[in-house]
C-alpha cells in the first residue's frame, strides 16, 4: 500500500482528498494541527498526524519516525486572514519549512504536489494562457506564487502544481454565501452580471490529484477548472432554478463593494478574530472582470474529463446543504 501524506486534510478540499485517496486504496496520513476540527474526516480509516508546520525541527522530529511517503500533497493554506502578513507566513513559509525538512531528512517523495491557485496567476480580460506572465493582484495570490517560485527553485525536486480555480462542493463555506442570497430573494454582482468566471467541481479536483500521482509527468503547472466558460448570471440563474424562487438583481458599483469588505472585515476580525468571506484582500479579486483559464493541458496530460459542470455540481452541493439544514 502507497503512503500518502496530505497536508490540511480536514478542510473542506482536503476531506475530498482524503476521500478519494481512500478509495483508491492509499495509507493515507492526513496532516493536521492540534487545533483542527477533524469532523469531516473521523468516519476514515486514516492515520492522523499532528503536524507543526511553523517549526521545521518539529516536523523533521516526526519524519524521521516514520517512512519516506511515496507521495505528499500540501494542500493546507490560508485563504483568508485578518493580518495579510499570515499569508506569507502560512502559504510561502510553511510551505518551505515542510519542503526543507522532507529534504533535510532525505524523505522526498516520489511526487509532490503543491495546491495552488489561480489568484497565484491573476486575472485577465481574456483567457489567460500558461506563457503569460503571473500578475497576482491579492497578497493571498501573491503569497501562492512566491511558494510556487520557491519550489521551482528547487533542484531534482519532483512537483507538480495545481492552481485551481473557484472550487465549491458540500462543505464550502464563501459560494454558500451567494446561495442564501438567492434563498432570501437576491443575487447579487459585483460591478457586472456578465463578469466571466470559471468554477471547479470539490470532487472533480480531487479526482484529478490522486490520478496525477500515478503518471510519471513531474516539473508541470496546470490551471484546473472543469474546462468550461461562465458568466456570473449563469451561476445564479443555475441557484434559482435549483432553489425555485424569484430574485431581484443588485449590481453593486465597485466603489461601495470596497467600503462594505472594509467595514465587514474590520466588525468580523474585531468581535469574531476571523476575517470575513468579503474582506479587503478577496475584493481585489471580486472585481476582476474574468477569471477564465485554460485547462485544456489537463486533458492531454491526464485525460482529465470532469464528471460535474456548474449546473450538475450547484445541484449536488445544494441538495447537501439542504441535507444538513443549512440552507
Ligand atoms: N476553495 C477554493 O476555491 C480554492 C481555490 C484554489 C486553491 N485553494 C487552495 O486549496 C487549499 C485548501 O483550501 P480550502 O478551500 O479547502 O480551505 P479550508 O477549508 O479553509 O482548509 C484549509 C486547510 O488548511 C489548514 N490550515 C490553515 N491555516 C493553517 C495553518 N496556519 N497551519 C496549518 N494548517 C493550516 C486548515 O487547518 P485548520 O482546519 O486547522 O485551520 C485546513 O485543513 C488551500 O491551500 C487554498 O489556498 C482553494
Amino acid at each position: 500500500m502507497k503512503k500518502i501524506l496530505i497536508t490540511g486534510a480536514n478542510g473542506f478540499i482536503g476531506s475530498f482528498l482524503v476521500q478519494e485517496a481512500v478509495k483508491n486504496n492509499y495509507n493515507v496520513y492526513a496532516g493536521i494541527r492540534k487545533t483542527s476540527n477533524l469532523s469531516a474526516i473521523s468516519n476514515f480509516q486514516i492515520e492522523f498526524l499532528e503536524l507543526n508546520l511553523a517549526d521545521k525541527n518539529a516536523i523533521k522530529t516526526i519524519l524521521k519516525d516514520i517512512d519516506t511517503f511515496d507521495y505528499v500533497i500540501h494542500n493546507a493554506g490560508t485563504t483568508k486572514t485578518c493580518k495579510k502578513e499570515e499569508f506569507d507566513t502560512v502559504n510561502f513559509e510553511y510551505t518551505r519549512n515542510l519542503i526543507s525538512a522532507l529534504i533535510e531528512t532525505n524523505k522526498v517523495p516520489e511526487k509532490f504536489i503543491y495546491m495552488s491557485s489561480l489568484a497565484a496567476f491573476g486575472p485577465n480580460g481574456e483567457k489567460r494562457k500558461k506563457t503569460d506572465k503571473p500578475k497576482p493582484i491579492s497578497v493571498y495570490g501573491e503569497s501562492k506564487l512566491k511558494s510556487e517560485e520557491y519550489i521551482k527553485s528547487l533542484k531534482n525536486f519532483p512537483f507538480l502544481i495545481f492552481r485551481p480555480t473557484g472550487v465549491y462542493g458540500p462543505g464550502e463555506k464563501d459560494y454558500l454565501v451567494m446561495y442564501k442570497n438567492v434563498k432570501y430573494g437576491l443575487e447579487t454582482y459585483v460591478g457586472t452580471k456578465k463578469q466571466k468566471l470559471s468554477f471547479l467541481y470539490v470532487k472533480d479536483l480531487a479526482r484529478l490529484i490522486i490520478k496525477s500521482l500515478t503518471t510519471d509527468i513531474t516539473g508541470k503547472t496546470y490551471f484546473v477548472s472543469d474546462l468550461k466558460d461562465y458568466t456570473a448570471d449563469e451561476f445564479n440563474k443555475i441557484v434559482k432554478e435549483k432553489l425555485g424562487r424569484k430574485t431581484i438583481s443588485l449590481v453593486f458599483p465597485e466603489k461601495l463593494v470596497k467600503i462594505m469588505a472594509l467595514i465587514s472585515e474590520k466588525i468580523s476580525c474585531m468581535f469574531n478574530g476571523k476575517a470575513p468571506t468579503l474582506n479587503t484582500d478577496k475584493y481585489k479579486e471580486l472585481v476582476q472582470k474574468s477569471w477564465l483559464c485554460d485547462s485544456s493541458d489537463l486533458v492531454k496530460d491526464f485525460n482529465f474529463k470532469p464528471e460535474y459542470d456548474l449546473k450538475k455540481g450547484i445541484d449536488e452541493t445544494i441538495e447537501w446543504y439542504k441535507n444538513k439544514k443549512l440552507l
